[in-house]
């Protein structure tokens, strides 16, 4: 039996020293020490030993059992840390090789614009309000005087959401709802989103106006100009306006702005198609039927109103043929802003 356990011991050995994974390793283990292993079979076997023989190979068996528990031992530690060392080397990190780059965000030129301009009239003292963009028909519309005959209400204008409610298509009816919350005098701006179904080079179904509105007593179509004049040239730079007679149903008389053209200075060419003139926005005195919607005296007081594209001022700024490209996201475009 000496002999049979020896010739064990080597064939353990054996198959210990060539193994080099864990989990065959555990898989050894258990055939040899578990409870069918190989070792209860050899101490099933001592029964059939005399009482002499059965000490000496109790003790021999004893002696391998521990040396093959230290050789398992041994190996899952060589194993184990093999396995480290592998994992070490492929995870490697090279310092000296250069970051990725983190690139910083800009902010989006229709927002720097409309930053821009509102700090302009917050100089001169006018407050910067909000309004909803989901509006009621009669303030967008009702209450600006506009008939209801007008084109603008067509379900191709507008985008109604049922008979009396719409989303804004100006940033008008915020007049409205300023004048019903505040007494003359009054100085405000409003900008913010305004939607219309529109989709081509120049129109996109959102875009961003910004409307002013100034009240008080006396206040005349000269305030208007001196205030819109000095706002263009802080815009624009010192550059020539016009005002040009128009109609808006909420102003009486009202115009349009001009400003020359920066491409051409007046010579006409594409940009301004061939008049030397760039529209940038509309104005005039607020329609006594406006004020009195309001509750206003026309006797008391009066004003004036303006409203403007943000997007047609910041392509003009920037020289941008394609309103669509705001809205794009395209990085290579916005990154030009930094
Ligand atoms: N609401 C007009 C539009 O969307 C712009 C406008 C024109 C606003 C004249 C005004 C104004 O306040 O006086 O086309």
């Amino acid at each position: 039996m000496k002999e049979e356990i020896l010739k064990i011991k080597e064939s353990i050995e054996k198959a210990i020293k060539e193994n080099d994974s864990l989990q065959a390793l555990e898989d050894l283990r258990v055939s040899y020490m578990g409870k069918k292993g190989i070792f209860t079979e050899l101490s099933k076997k001592m029964k059939e030993l005399t009482n002499e023989e059965r000490p000496k190979v109790g003790q021999i068996i004893n002696e391998t059992k521990s040396f093959i528990i230290d050789l398992i031992d041994k190996k899952n530690i060589e194993l184990k840390e093999r396995e480290l060392n592998k994992k070490l080397s492929s995870e490697v990190v090279d310092i000296s090789l250069p970051g990725v780059r983190c690139q910083g965000g800009t902010i989006h030129p229709v927002n720097e614009t409309m930053n821009f301009i509102k700090n302009i009239f917050v100089k001169m003292g006018f407050d910067v309000v909000d309004g909803p963009e989901i509006e009621k028909v009669e303030y967008n519309f009702d209450a600006l005087n506009i008939l209801k005959s007008h084109p603008s209400r067509d379900l191709t204008d507008t985008f109604y959401i049922n008979d009396s409610v719409l989303l804004r298509t100006q940033t008008s009816p915020v007049q409205i709802r300023y004048m019903l919350e505040h007494k003359a005098p009054l100085r405000m701006i409003c900008p913010g989103k305004v939607y219309r179904p529109d989709y081509d080079i120049s129109h996109t179904p959102m875009f961003h106006q910004m409307e002013g509105l100034v009240i008080g007593k006396d206040i005349s179509f000269a305030d208007l100009k001196g205030i819109l004049t000095y706002f263009v040239k802080e815009v624009f730079g010192e550059r020539k306006v016009r005002f040009r007679p128009h109609f808006f149903p909420f102003t009486e008389p009202s115009a349009e702005m001009d400003v020359e053209c920066n491409i051409c200075h007046g010579e006409g060419c594409r940009l301004c198609k061939e008049s030397g003139w760039l529209e940038i926005m509309g104005c005039g005195m607020v329609d006594p039927e406006v004020l009195k919607y309001v509750g206003f005296d026309p006797g008391e007081v009066s004003g004036f109103a303006f409203g403007l594209g943000i997007e047609r001022i910041t392509m003009l700024r920037h020289g941008i043929g394609d309103l669509r490209a705001f809205f794009e996201n395209d990085v290579r475009f916005l990154k030009q802003f930094k």
